[in-house]
């Protein structure tokens, strides 16, 4: 069998893994989260979690990828047998359902790229109006996503190294920098100061357990949790690397971009005098009327932003679009660029029904009904796989890991390439955190979100 690659050095593993975690969750998602569940409190229970129970799992999924250098299916059938591997066919096959709706939302990122670059933003009035429209319009969606599409699947053909190492390695820190740019610029706006008090100040009374909830949903969102993605990149790690460092590396980058994109997005946000909680529209509604009242300079401010946001989804696609290719490279020895090719136009077709949900086809788009909504199949799709299934992934991982695996294995495998490991406080804190924190916490949020979701019964 042909070689299946790996990262050529620690950075690119970093540079690759950090780049799957950054993404539509951290300029997206995390702002509108934070809005809506009190700012800066919001932004303190986020932190604890991803402490307590994110880095934890991260490591985890990337010792189990390592240790076994296979894909996700392989590597928990290897450690755990053939049982254990239905787990990660449960991982293969979020990825490819997650893909599916996340790449339609990249679209619309790519769409709004667009629209400012070409100044046709500065002739609209009302943005509620002209979102709907353009998701509701599918005549030019189509193409954005199957562009974006075509543009992962190009990236992921070219191997780990020259396809998804390099291209992380220009994205991230591309990213980076167009994200400090917008921010000195948001701050210089009237009202700053309102959103960043906003977004800093904690007030305690607001938090509660649904804060909580919400924030470890979040938490396994943004750090590309409970979906095998770790286990695939961490199969491609050499056996000298330090995975507890280049997971800190990892859960740092992916924080520190949330917290910036917050930074960013509060200021413009109160400069406008606009309520922050404005839900998933936040981005694409608030901001493009935001940067439209800005003059001349605005469409450039706008489109610095929604490309940014393409190249964040883009390193997230690849991510998600790796993990069926390892599989099936691993499994059933295919060839790369074949597996490639196919993988990308299924999942492309299977994302058309919810690209159709946003009121092309009504079908779609009024297909169900559940927590006394109606939900479209791009809904129902984000509800299964993310707010239940990573939650549930993250569980399942931790079981494995301390009643199959066990513990000692998953120390031996944490202390190559970092020799001070064994009786550091960081062995002690990991069991700690993956034997009882992990659990108890993951299961509590599974049983929550499917009680609450799907039967209507709300504990919190
Ligand atoms: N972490 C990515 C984001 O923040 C999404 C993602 C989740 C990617 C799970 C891969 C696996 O947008």
């Amino acid at each position: 069998m042909a070689s299946r690659g790996s990262f050529s050095s620690k950075i690119g593993f970093i540079a690759a893994a950090a780049g799957s975690a950054v993404g539509l969750g951290n300029i997206w998602r995390f702002p509108y989260e934070a809005g809506e569940n009190g700012g800066a409190a919001f932004l303190l229970i986020y932190l604890i979690c991803i402490f307590l129970i994110g880095f934890p799992v991260m490591v985890g999924e990337i010792s189990i990828g390592r240790s076994t250098q296979l894909n996700a299916f392989g590597a928990y059938k290897q450690l755990g047998g053939k049982k254990w591997g239905y787990l990660g066919y449960w991982g293969i096959l979020s990825a490819i359902m997650f893909l599916s709706v996340y790449n339609v939302v990249a679209g619309w990122a790519f769409a709004y790229f667009i629209q400012m670059v070409d100044g046709k933003i500065m002739h609209i009035t009302d943005f509620g109006t002209h979102f709907s429209e353009q998701i509701s319009d599918v005549s030019d969606l189509f193409f954005y996503s199957l562009g974006f599409m075509f543009l992962t699947a190009f990236i992921v053909a070219r191997g780990i190294k020259k396809g998804v190492e390099s291209a992380s390695k220009i994205l991230m820190p591309a990213l980076f920098i167009m994200l400090l740019a917008l921010i000195a610029y948001s701050f210089t706006l009237d009202n700053a100061l309102e959103g960043i008090e906003y977004y800093l100040i904690p007030d305690l009374s607001k938090i509660n357990l649904e804060t909580v909830y919400n924030a470890l949903g979040q938490a396994f969102f943004s750090l590309s949790l409970g979906m095998a993605a770790l286990i695939t990149y961490g199969s491609y790690m050499g056996k000298q690397e330090n995975i507890v460092n280049s997971a800190a590396w990892v859960t740092s980058a992916d924080t520190a971009v949330a917290f910036l994109a917050g930074l960013l997005i509060f200021p413009l946000v109160f400069s406008q005098g606009i309520s922050p909680s404005e839900g998933p529209g936040l981005v694409f509604v608030v901001l493009p009327g935001i940067f439209a009242s800005l003059g001349a300079i605005g469409p450039w401010v706008g489109a610095v932003f929604f490309l940014l946001l393409c190249f964040a989804a883009l390193t997230s696609t690849i991510s998600l679009l790796e993990i069926p290719v390892t599989y099936l490279v691993d499994e059933k020895g295919y060839s790369r660029i074949k597996v490639v090719i196919v993988t990308s136009i299924i999942i492309f077709i299977v994302g058309i029904p919810s690209m159709l949900s946003q009121g092309a086809v009504d079908f779609f788009t009024n297909f169900t009904f559940y927590e006394g909504k109606v939900k479209t199949i791009f809904d129902v799709v984000f509800d299964i796989f993310s707010d239940v299934g990573l939650p549930l992934g993250g569980f399942l991982m931790s079981i494995f890991i301390v009643k199959r695996w066990k513990i000692n294995n998953f120390h031996e495998e944490l202390a190559k390439g970092n020799p001070s490991y064994k009786g550091s406080f960081m062995e002690k804190y990991l069991k700690f955190s993956i034997s009882y924190f992990a659990p108890i916490f993951l299961g509590a949020i599974f049983v929550l979100t499917v009680l609450q979701k799907f039967f209507g019964i709300k504990l919190i």
